[in-house]
């Protein structure tokens, strides 16, 4: 078969990613089969939890698909105290979670600034140093990143959302807070100042092509990614991209578009960090195994206090938003056995990506 022929390829071109992202029936199980025996290789069939805290729906911006943009004006906004912040990070320690990942809307101030450093430090405080700290607060000044990372934030997440600038440009505000360049600018700071440093894209826009989507996972290795998020796009009823929701693929299509990509980047970038996106689950309840299964290896666990969680919708149908910590932990510990593979306890879960560029580096 013409697809196996590509799969054994040491590196894809564009029309190779492109032919692997039509593939469907037997082609595309083969795809998935690779995908899952090159992760099982790399990685193992493990999967390493981020307890994820949302604490703050207010956003300084306004991305045209995104429920908790600024100009929503239909959804009540909140922001965690400190306090409630820090028991969900410690819920996270004293159940032996490895990691938190921080995220909130994008907001650039001082104060704002001040305030993640002090939760850093404490988060760290509480933990003995143990627990990791992802951060996922948007574009912000390198100035701004060098003092989270001096405060212990290794990770950073932030999605270019399209490596295309003309379907960026569709998806977002044309202003100077919405800048595609600015957007690559701090991925490369995040890169330079030494984070773990992740992207990803939403799969399905309106306007995107099959062409798009191979730009974006070869624009993630020559970046040199360590870790990526890619999550199908939901459309949300109060935002403006909703008056293109007769352009978009079935979800069902979405979905299926989406488990392809996360396919072909492991099977291009083979040591790398790739979240199960909870997006995948608005669309299959069992969503975020089957990713698991053909090669992402972290999960992020809602734990933000639940009272909150309905208030954090980025897109409709938002899953989990009426659990609390403990059902979103056992819930996914049973769907990861059910992926065959094993939940890894109190290990940080580094992207091996990042060790073995920073070991190439200093040699
Ligand atoms: N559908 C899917 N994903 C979305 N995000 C924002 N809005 C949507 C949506 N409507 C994703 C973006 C952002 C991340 C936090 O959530 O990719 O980077
Ligand atoms: Fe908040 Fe885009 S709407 S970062």
């Amino acid at each position: 078969m013409e697809i196996i022929v590509k799969l054994e390829k040491e590196s894809f071109s564009k029309d190779d990613i492109i032919r692997l992202l039509k593939s469907e029936g037997e082609e595309k199980n083969a795809l998935f089969k690779k995908s899952g025996e090159v992760k099982e290789k790399y990685i193992g069939n493990k999967v390493w939890f981020r307890g994820l805290i949302e604490f703050s729906n207010i956003c300084g911006k306004d991305c045209l698909y995104c429920g908790i943009r600024k100009g929503n004006k239909n959804l009540k906004r909140y922001n965690l105290s400190d306090d409630e912040i820090l028991a969900a990070a410690k819920f996270a320690f004293d159940n032996n979670y490895g990691s938190v990942a921080l995220q909130s809307g994008e907001i650039e101030s001082p104060a704002f600034t001040k305030r993640v450093i002090k939760l850093l430090n404490n988060i760290k405080e509480l933990s003995d140093g143990k627990l990791g700290i992802t951060l996922s607060v948007g574009e912000q000044e390198p100035e701004v990143y060098n003092e989270w990372f001096d405060a212990g934030a290794h990770r950073y997440l932030l999605r270019v959302e399209s490596t295309n600038r003309e379907l960026y440009s569709k998806i977002h505000p044309n202003n100077k807070k919405h800048d595609f360049q600015r957007r690559l600018d701090c991925l490369k700071s995040l890169q330079d100042i030494g984070y773990q440093t992740g992207t990803g894209v939403m799969v399905g826009l309106p306007f995107q092509t099959l062409e798009d989507l191979a730009g974006d996972l070869l624009f993630m290795q020559d970046f040199n990614i360590d870790m990526c998020g890619m999550g199908p796009y939901i459309e949300h009823a109060d935002t403006p991209l909703i008056i293109n929701a007769d352009k978009l693929l079935p979800l069902k299509e979405r979905f299926d578009l989406t488990l392809k990509m996360i396919a072909v980047l492991r099977i291009m970038m083979k040591d790398i960090n790739i979240v199960a996106a909870t997006a995948l689950q608005a669309i299959d309840p069992i969503g975020r195994e089957k990713a698991v299964k053909i090669g992402a290896n972290i999960l992020m666990p809602n734990i933000t206090p639940g009272k909150y969680r309905d208030s954090y919708k980025l897109y409709d149908n938002k899953p989990c938003t009426d659990n609390s910590a403990e059902d979103c932990q056992s819930c996914l510990e049973a769907r990861v056995s059910l992926a065959d593979a094993e939940v890894i306890y109190s290990e940080w879960g580094d992207s091996q990506h990042y060790e073995k560029r920073r070991y190439k580096r200093s040699c």
